[in-house]
């Protein structure tokens, strides 16, 4: 029977992620287990930054970004010998299990260090909702929202100066920010990783637009393109004037919305719980409006299909 939790977050830092780690210390607490912070990460894990907490130290958290724990991207954490420092940290204190909050590299992490004897469950806390077993992970929500209300603010403008806006987001490795907030605002186009990214369509698709829209808004994930170069060429071959914004950092930033509170804390909730049952190597997932706790393995290399559909939508409505 477990006796200590540590919790921790890792990777990018996502809106919710303060309510998740309240919700993992308070549940804790109810059952009469000490909790542990580990501060900025695997990397505080391997320094030994680690710290009881109590119900009080999670007051008035719940609706910060970001995480008061703070959080650091330790790719030497795959190291087998830096595993085995963190490891003695843990011993150190008596923690016997550990719930880590983060992206697929932090569920890398917790893997290596459940199959090295340490009890970890994982919830997912991602902006970019590229965890394939879960339908929606922490942060997502929230910085879709600030994705369509610059988008919104943007169109106000390109609307008024007869422009096609073209507007860089997050995701690196998925579509998901750039695909589900082109429906919600109505852009022309989205280019993703999934979408491919083909100069010409796009020029056609604004030309089009030009013939009866005063403006024109292309969504772009980050790292396809130079958001600059493809404003100069809109600009030249279409008869819209075009400028690029790059929303960056903002995305990851204020407070979280409702379904991300209510999603974190009750993931934080099923966390501890799966630990108390003798669960662990497992994340906590939504699918289909149920949290199950799925194997860190399975979560991570399950497909997630629901992207192509709702490109298709998004072709269709403009
Ligand atoms: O993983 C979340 C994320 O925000 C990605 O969308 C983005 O590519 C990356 O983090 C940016 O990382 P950093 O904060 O290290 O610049």
């Amino acid at each position: 029977m477990i006796k200590k939790v540590g919790i921790l977050t890792s990777g990018g830092d996502a809106p919710g992620m303060n309510a998740a780690i309240r919700a993992v210390v308070r549940t804790s607490i109810y059952n009469n287990l000490e909790v542990y912070g580990i501060y900025d990460g695997y990397r505080g894990l391997y320094e030994g930054k680690i710290e009881r907490l109590f119900r009080k130290s999670v007051s008035e958290r719940l609706m910060r970004g970001g995480t008061f724990l703070g959080t650091a991207r330790l790719p030497e954490f795959s190291n087998p010998e830096i595993r085995e420092v963190a490891i003695e940290n843990l011993n150190e204190y008596g923690i016997d299990a550990l719930v880590t909050i983060g992206g697929d590299g932090t569920f890398r992490g917790a893997l290596a260090l459940d199959k090295m004897g340490i009890k970890c469950v994982g919830i997912p806390g991602t902006i970019d909702n590229d965890i394939n077993g879960t339908d929606y992970t922490i942060g997502f929500d929230t910085a879709m929202n600030t994705v369509i209300d610059a988008i919104d603010k943007l169109r106000d403008t390109s609307s008024s100066h007869r422009r096609c806006s073209i507007i860089e987001v997050m995701g690196r490795n998925c579509g998901a920010i750039a695909i589900w907030t082109g429906i919600a605002v109505g852009a022309e186009y989205v280019a993703s990783k999934e979408t491919g990214f083909d100069i010409d369509d796009i020029v056609e698709v604004i030309r089009q637009a030009s013939r009866f829209k005063r403006h024109a808004v292309v969504i772009v994930t980050e790292n396809l393109t130079n958001v600059d170069e493809l404003a100069k060429i809109i600009t030249e071959k279409t008869p819209f004037e075009a400028r690029a914004t790059v929303l960056g950092h903002v995305q990851r930033g204020g407070s979280p919305t409702v379904r991300d509170r209510v999603l974190a804390s009750t993931m934080g909730v099923k966390a501890v719980e799966e630990l108390l049952k003798g669960n662990s190597g497992c994340c906590i997932c939504e699918v289909g409006n149920k949290l199950v706790a799925i194997p860190f393995e399975e979560a991570l290399k399950m497909e997630k299909d629901d992207l192509m559909d709702k490109y298709r939508a998004l072709k269709v409505l403009w």
